[in-house]
């Protein structure tokens, strides 16, 4: 496919690309992805970067929370996206206990992720605690991109869907964490639901760059759910979210009119079929007969 935005026409978006974005102040935008036909519009967007989230569980496996997705799961989704996409830097999530139980075991997944699914980087979530798994997998040669703030794979450690860092203790441990994950090699971190005023001063504390989810204007970029985004997912938007489509409601008027013509006999018309000629349908009438 060749148009005035074709990817063979852009060059491949790294991880240098992302800090230089930082140093020249332009913002990083980046939206997830689980599809190839999602990839493809993506990329065609001229998106920076696809996050093949584990809010894939959510949005489109239909589970409560992002604890039930595996490591199959992401590497099949992540295969779809990468033939999909051609410039924007991939960054597949690690999901959840793909990096937990031991040092060897979440380098082995990360691996995975750039040798089987053709991703450019792995993502996953927390601070202090993972930074040997951080300094392993980055001296594996695997970048990776940390994680902070509302990390929904602690969603039952941290009570619920809701903001972190609001108060000057948890705050300062967020600064921390986020120098830590710095000092482990990590070349960016999202912040995730963390208030506008702690986020920027994360972000103007650190060299590598940070993308915000919830949090405020003050990051070097930006990231969202693309199934909300394009209002695909209709069981709740979180606040920070801004709906640029309602294709929900879109989906289900077009699948409704299709009903309708089927029911009525207006689909599929003589456009929409195939016919032989006659000589052709009346040698296979002959031809049954004869019979
Ligand atoms: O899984 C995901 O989509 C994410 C983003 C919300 C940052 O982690």
């Amino acid at each position: 496919m060749s148009s005035p935005t074709s990817s063979t026409e852009r060059k491949k978006v790294t991880t240098h690309t992302f800090r230089s974005k930082k140093t020249q102040d332009e913002s990083i935008t980046m939206l997830t992805a689980y599809d190839y036909p999602t990839a493809l519009a993506v990329d065609l967007a001229e998106i920076d970067s696809i996050l093949v989230g584990d809010s894939l569980g959510m949005v489109v496996l239909g589970y409560e929370t992002t604890l039930p997705v595996t490591m199959e799961d992401m590497i099949h989704h992540c295969k779809a996206v990468a033939r999909g996409a051609k410039v924007a830097l991939l960054v597949g999530d690690m999901p959840f206990m793909s990096y937990q139980a031991s040092v060897d075991e979440a380098v082995r997944n990360a691996g995975r992720f750039l040798q089987e699914a053709g991703m450019d980087a792995v993502k996953l979530e927390g601070g202090r605690e993972r930074r040997t798994v951080v300094e392993a997998i980055v001296g594996a040669g695997i970048p990776v991109m940390g994680h902070l703030g509302l990390t929904p794979q602690s969603v039952h450690q941290l009570g619920g869907y809701r903001a972190q860092g609001k108060n000057a203790p948890a705050a300062k441990r967020l600064l921390e964490d986020a120098i830590i994950l710095q000092e482990a090699g990590c070349f960016s971190i999202v912040l995730e639901t963390i208030p506008t005023q702690l986020a920027q001063y994360i972000s103007e504390k650190l060299e590598i760059p940070t993308i915000g989810i919830g949090a405020g204007a003050g990051c070097d970029g930006q990231v969202l759910v693309t199934h909300d985004l394009l209002g695909l997912f209709d069981r709740f938007t979180p606040r920070f979210v801004k709906k640029y489509a309602n294709l929900h409601a879109e989906m289900v008027h077009a699948l409704r009119q299709y009903k309708v013509d089927v029911e009525n006999g207006h689909f599929p018309s003589q456009e929409h079929s195939f016919e032989m000629s006659h000589d052709d349908w009346d040698a296979f009438l002959g031809s049954v007969k004869s019979e």
